[in-house]
């Protein structure tokens, strides 16, 4: 059964040019509930190991330096099949190709520098959720 909790960050593009609250009215509006939230400022470290899955990729290098550039705000939402719910809501990784009306198109910069991450099924939900918040923020 698909589950109701995605882990979700606005990173540090949308957060530090003052996004952060229109990017969470938006997905509001559109149904999912916050659970709860933090800001950190990760280090090159902590960025790294969150994003492990992609070591060796061309561009692991520039993620894990734009993670740790500045502060992001990760989060858990809920709402119905909360990973494909999200992950339509925010559209492609890419904003030239994003669909209209999702958090990418509308505030995303760049392929890297766009705006949020979602987790892409609901094992990894629980993993990151675990990372950021501890072990029942999925549950
Ligand atoms: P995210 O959903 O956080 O998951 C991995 C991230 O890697 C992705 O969003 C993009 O921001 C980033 N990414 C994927 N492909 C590229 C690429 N070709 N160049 C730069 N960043 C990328």
């Amino acid at each position: 059964m698909a589950g109701n909790r995605t882990l979700a960050i606005i990173k540090p593009d949308a957060f530090g040019s003052g996004k952060a609250g229109k990017i969470i009215a938006h997905l509001e509006a559109q149904g999912f509930t916050l659970i709860c939230a933090r800001v950190l400022h990760m280090s090159k470290a902590e960025a790294g190991a969150f994003y492990e899955v992609h070591k060796g990729r061309p561009f692991y290098g520039e993620l894990v330096e734009f993670m740790s550039s500045g502060p992001c705000m990760p989060m858990v939402l809920q709402k119905d099949d909360a990973v494909s719910a999200y992950r339509a809501a925010i559209g492609a990784t890419d904003p030239a190709e994003a669909a209209e009306g999702t958090v990418r198109k509308l505030y995303a910069e760049s392929k890297g520098r766009n705006a949020v991450h979602g987790s892409d099924s609901d094992e990894n939900a629980r993993h990151e959720g675990m990372f950021f918040f501890g072990a029942d923020a999925l549950i």
